[in-house]
């Protein structure tokens, strides 16, 4: 890969030593608000190329030379750990993700296909080999999944939901099934994590996208052994970000369901969220998404502000509060990259 300098910043950071900057990286960093990415796409169909390991390389590669972030993160989606499990999963044009048979009681559950992800979704580690490849050791390669309860509730609804009511209702009325439920995607989420670290991932992260819809006790006992469980069960020594959004109410809770790094979004300050979950754990965030449809200039002036917040404690990766919008300028995303670096250069 040409054109981008070696550095070590965000794994450095995840275990909380020192690093010469504050490293950053993008949620969504690899996706529709950049050209190369619409240029492919325009020709293939989102699922074609997450199943296709040399354009998922490629389209996870670009970014990291376009940007100079620190770290990459490979192109793939939550949802593909649902497509074995049969429940009829679709991107349809326009709707966002579909599930066409949606998993509503027990006996729901019960039928639903074990994940086997050596079986069912070789070609994500097939795509994961040859971005290391690509990347040739510059900078790390990020793995993911959707965390447990995201992916219930995807599987749940049938797609994205505003209430998430089939979802509360399963754990209100049948306990015991919500439990069945819970332990499979546990048991599926860190194979599928530990086969993306065993291809050559070098972090993970949980995306817990929709957790932010639950009461701080329904997130306790619902959801929190589940999370805390599938990271238990992550291969020792790889960092681990416990990323959730809309859970400033939440934070002790999400600390305690562990991670090495906790995804911050931008409802909270970053100072008041990273004295919440402690300075003992790395943080990352936590710039809103919107914040780059403003100025260089104030972008530049919201970045200092968080860098201000995180007042040189060791241990913060520079991230937005939630993904990329498809409709941001590259432009903007390249000057917040600089001003990362430029401002906390120490
Ligand atoms: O961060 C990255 O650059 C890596 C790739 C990545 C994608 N999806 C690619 C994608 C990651 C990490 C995800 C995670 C994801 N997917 C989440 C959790 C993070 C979040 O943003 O909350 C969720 C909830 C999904 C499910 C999903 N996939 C939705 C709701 C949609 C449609 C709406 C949307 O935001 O695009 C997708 C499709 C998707 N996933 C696209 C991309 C690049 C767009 C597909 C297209 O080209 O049409």
């Amino acid at each position: 890969m040409t054109n981008v300098p070696t550095n070590n910043t965000f794994l450095a950071a995840c275990r909380r030593e020192k690093t010469p900057y504050t490293p950053v990286w993008l949620m969504r960093q690899a996706g529709r608000y950049m050209e190369e990415y619409r240029t492919l796409r325009a020709q293939h169909g989102f699922l074609e190329l997450c199943k296709n390991p040399d354009l998922a390389a490629e389209i996870t590669v670009t970014p990291v030379e376009r940007l100079k972030v620190d770290a990459a993160i490979l192109f793939a989606d939550i949802l593909l750990l649902l497509e074995p499990m049969g429940v009829g999963l679709e991107y349809s044009k326009g709707d966002g993700p579909v599930i066409h048979r949606p998993v509503r009681t027990g006996t729901d559950i019960d039928r639903l296909k074990e994940v086997e992800p050596d079986k069912n979704l070789s070609f994500v580690f097939e795509a994961v080999k040859r971005c290391r490849r690509a990347l040739s050791d510059k900078v790390p390669l990020i793995g993911f999944s959707g965390a447990p309860f995201t992916l219930a509730s995807y599987l749940i609804e049938g797609g994205g939901s505003r209430n998430y009511i089939h979802t509360k209702q399963l754990f209100y009325a049948d306990p015991a099934a919500w439990k069945r439920l819970m332990v499979k995607l546990t048991r599926a989420v860190a194979d599928y994590l530990n086969g993306q670290i065993a291809a050559g991932a070098q972090a993970v992260q949980l995306f817990d996208s929709w957790a932010g819809c639950l009461a701080p006790a329904d997130y306790e006992k619902f959801v929190l052994p589940y999370t805390r469980a599938a990271i238990q069960a992550i291969t020792p020594g790889v960092p681990v970000i416990n990323f959730a959004t809309g859970t400033a109410g939440s934070l002790k809770l999400l600390r305690a369901a562990g991670g090495d790094v906790i995804g911050l979004d931008w409802r909270v300050n970053l100072d008041e969220g990273w004295a919440t979950v402690g300075y003992d754990v790395a943080v990352q965030g936590n710039l809103d998404p919107v914040a780059l449809f403003a100025s260089p200039k104030e972008i530049r002036t919201r970045v200092a502000d968080i860098l201000r917040r995180a007042a040189g404690h060791d241990g913060h990766i520079f991230n937005l509060g939630h993904g990329i919008l498809p409709e941001t300028p590259v432009a903007n995303v390249i000057a917040l990259v600089e001003a990362v670096h430029e401002v906390s250069s120490r």
